[in-house]
């Protein structure tokens, strides 16, 4: 159950780089942080316009004189005051996240950065050596993997529930961007254009959550070759793709496919994940996320419920359960989950404790796996453009 007095001693001081006003996922990090305590909100430079970057914030509640012009002033006068800020999350376009994550990590900070973590596995492999050197936490923001019901799946797969891993059928696809929605929208326009978005679109925007969302069931699971067809369905967006499709054969005989999309026309986001096994298959579907589907093989069908009794207790770090069973919950728990597992892995860190050992203590999308979906990236675009050829997962 939920530990509501679980609290740092002193909290985080936290400040934001993007996420300012309209931004999609702005309001999301800043709720999430602050809904446990474990965050104290204190600074920002929240857009790439000044005036209204400075605007927003002191509307926000931040005072003026922590409402910087740039990421690059903020560190450098947060590091002159002694109550400055010790971590930063970064909200802005993927083309920033490199540049802005290696200056968090180079001034000592800790960060929560946005996904895709990055455009190459170099820079991706420079930004995980420079948080090892530093050591300090990168949390990557995978947000529904702070869901209940993905533990629990994570425990039965663990547990030898399903029997042998066979088959893992991933998917997140939703119909927004149908048509060429992007001439009137400056959200979407970045993320068809490859010089702010990188080498992919839906690959990178929706496509690495759902190969997270397989990685946090099924921590061992290591891709050896894929092949990937994508597509421009709306013209204009090429060479970026709005439709991909990823075969898998991951070690160990398992087998897996991936839909990425944002031409699912009708659709609203349809993140899903089916994992079969040699007993039983499991379910989850980001728009139900409290229940888990449990199918074996022989006997009626049954569905696990958020909050129950009969789900495999949490860890103390994880402390998912926020409420009791039957209430709707979703997004903005998840992702609280996670912030709330950022915040108590930052403090150990801060306490002496080696980042790289607190990772592999407490369950939460890492540099690691930051690192790993900008490699499955990678590995999916030199597929599709050698004529969807299988190559050697690198
Ligand atoms: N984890 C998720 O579920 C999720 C969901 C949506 C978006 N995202 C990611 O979040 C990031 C932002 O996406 P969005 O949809 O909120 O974008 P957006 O275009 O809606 O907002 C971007 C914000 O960043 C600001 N900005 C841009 N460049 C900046 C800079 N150099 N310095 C400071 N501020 C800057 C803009 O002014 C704006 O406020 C992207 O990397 C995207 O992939 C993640």
């Amino acid at each position: 159950m939920f530990n509501e007095e679980f609290r740092l001693d002193s909290p985080i001081r936290w400040g934001m780089v993007g996420g300012g006003r309209g931004s999609q996922i702005g309001y999301i990090h800043r709720n999430s942080a602050k809904r446990d305590g474990l965050f104290d909100f204190v600074a920002g430079a929240f857009d790439i316009n000044e005036e209204r970057g400075r605007e927003f914030g002191t509307n926000i509640g931040i005072s003026g004189e922590r409402c910087y012009a740039d990421y690059k002033t903020m560190f450098a006068e947060e590091a002159k005051r002694e109550d400055g800020i010790q971590a930063v999350s970064i909200a802005t376009p993927n083309g920033t996240h490199y540049e802005i994550c290696k200056a968090a990590l180079t001034a000592g900070l800790h960060a929560v950065c946005e996904k895709p973590l990055c455009f190459t596995v170099e820079q991706a492999e420079e930004l995980l050596a420079l948080a090892e050197k530093q050591n300090r936490i990168v949390g990557v923001t995978y947000g529904y993997t702070g869901a209940q019901m993905i533990h629990q799946a994570r425990n039965m797969i663990a547990n030898g529930d399903l029997g042998e891993i066979r088959i893992i059928n991933m998917q997140f696809a939703h119909g927004f961007h149908s048509s060429e929605v992007e001439t009137n929208d400056p959200g979407t326009k970045w993320r068809v254009n490859p010089a702010t978005a990188g080498p992919a679109y839906v690959l990178g925007d929706v496509g690495t959550h759902a190969l997270y969302l397989a990685e946090a069931m099924i921590p061992e699971l290591k891709i050896e070759s894929l092949m990937c067809s994508r597509q421009s369905f709306v013209k204009s967006r090429a060479p970026l793709e709005d439709n991909a499709i990823v075969i898998m054969n991951f070690a160990g005989g398992a087998v897996g496919n991936l839909w990425a999309s944002c031409v699912n026309a009708g659709s609203m986001h349809d993140q899903k994940i089916r994992v079969v096994g040699s007993k039983a298959s499991i379910e989850w579907h980001d728009e139900h996320p409290n229940q888990l589907k449990y199918e074996v093989q022989g006997e009626p069908k049954r569905i696990l419920d958020r909050g129950m009794g009969y789900l495999y207790n949490e860890d103390e770090h994880v402390s998912c359960d926020r409420m009791g069973g039957g209430h709707a919950v979703g997004l903005f728990e998840a992702w609280s989950n996670l912030y709330r597992r950022f915040g108590t892995a930052m403090d150990r860190v801060n306490k002496g404790e080696v980042a790289k050992d607190v990772v592999k203590d407490i369950n939460f999308p890492s540099i690691y796996d930051g690192a790993e979906g900008v490699r499955f990236i990678e590995n999916c675009v030199n597929s599709a453009d050698n004529g969807s050829a299988w190559v050697e997962y690198k």
